[in-house]
C-alpha cells in the first residue's frame, strides 16, 4: 500500500497519532487550506487548538490559540464533583479556562446552578461558548463572582495553575510556547494560586460544600494541607489510568 503522505509528514514532525490527526485534518479541510493547518501542526501548535475542539468527558468543547486545552486528566474532577451533585446544587468552577470542567458538569447533573469563571479574556471568550455566557465571568479568583454566592457554593472545583515558576521551561512545547503563562504558573513551589483559594473559599462555600482542586502527584499532599489548615476535611484521589490526582475538601 502507498504511504500517506501526509501521515508521513506528521509522524516526521514527532506526532504520535499520526493517522488519527491526518483523518481529524482532512475533515477540518481541504486543499490550501488543509496545507496551512498541517503546516501550523507540524511547526507544534496543539491538534486541537488548530481544529477549534478538544475532546473532553464525552463532549466536543470550543478551544482557541492561546487558551489551556482540557487535559483528560481533569475528567477526575468531573467524576469527583459529580458524585451527590443534585438538581438546584450552586457549583463554580474558577480558573475555569474554556469551561470543560463547567460544561462536563452541566451535562453530567442537569440543573445544577452552574458559574465559572476566569483572569483571561481570551479564555472568558471561548467558556462563554461552552456555557451558558452569562454564567461565565473575568476576573482574579473569588473577585470575578456575583456576592450573592457567598456562604451558598455546594461545590468548588478549580484546576488552577499548580507548576512552579521554575518548571514551566521543562514543559513540553505545546504548552510552553502556545498556552499563556497565566494558565501554567503556579508560583515559586506552584501552590500561590491553590493557596489564595483555599484561604478565600470559606466565605463562600455552604455548610456542607466540597471543595476539589486537581493537584499533581508530587504536590498533593502540599495542596491537602492548605485546604486542611483552612479546617476542611481532605482526601487526596488518584486515578492512576488518567494520571490524574486531586484532592477533596469537605466544610464538614
Ligand atoms: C491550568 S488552566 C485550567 C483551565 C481549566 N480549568 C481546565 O482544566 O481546562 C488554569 C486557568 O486558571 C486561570 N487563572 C490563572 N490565575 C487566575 C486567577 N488569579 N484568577 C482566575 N483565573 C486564573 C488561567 O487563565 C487558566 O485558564
Amino acid at each position: 500500500m502507498t504511504p500517506d503522505p501526509l501521515v508521513a509528514r506528521l509522524r516526521a514532525a514527532g506526532c504520535v497519532f499520526a493517522e488519527a490527526e491526518a483523518r481529524l485534518l482532512r475533515e477540518a479541510a481541504t486543499g490550501a487550506e488543509l496545507e496551512a493547518l498541517v503546516r501550523r501542526r507540524v511547526d507544534g501548535e496543539p491538534l486541537e487548538t488548530i481544529l477549534g475542539w478538544a475532546e473532553f468527558a464525552g463532549l466536543r468543547v470550543a478551544v482557541a490559540p492561546g487558551v489551556f486545552v482540557p487535559r483528560v486528566r481533569s475528567e477526575l474532577l468531573v467524576d469527583l464533583a459529580s458524585d451527590g451533585l443534585a438538581p438546584g446544587d450552586i457549583v463554580v468552577e474558577l480558573c475555569c479556562g474554556v469551561g470543560a470542567i463547567a460544561a462536563a458538569l452541566a451535562h453530567r447533573v442537569p440543573g445544577i446552578e452552574l458559574w465559572a469563571s476566569d483572569i483571561d479574556l481570551d479564555a472568558v471568550a471561548v467558556a462563554r461558548r461552552n456555557l451558558p455566557p452569562e454564567r461565565v465571568l473575568e476576573g482574579d479568583l473569588f473577585d470575578a463572582l456575583p456576592p450573592e454566592l457567598r456562604g451558598r457554593i455546594d461545590v468548588l472545583v478549580a484546576n488552577a495553575p499548580y507548576v512552579p515558576t521554575d518548571e514551566i521551561a521543562y514543559m513540553p512545547s505545546e504548552a510552553r510556547d502556545y498556552e499563556h503563562l497565566v494558565a501554567l504558573d503556579g508560583g515559586p513551589d506552584g501552590h500561590a494560586i491553590q493557596a489564595r483559594i483555599a484561604v478565600e473559599c470559606s466565605e463562600w462555600l455552604a455548610p456542607s460544600a466540597r471543595v476539589i482542586i486537581e493537584t499533581s502527584r508530587r504536590q498533593a499532599g502540599r495542596t491537602a494541607s492548605l485546604l486542611s489548615d483552612q479546617g476542611l476535611r481532605t482526601r487526596i484521589h488518584r486515578d492512576d489510568e488518567r494520571d490524574g490526582t486531586a484532592v477533596v475538601g469537605r466544610a464538614t
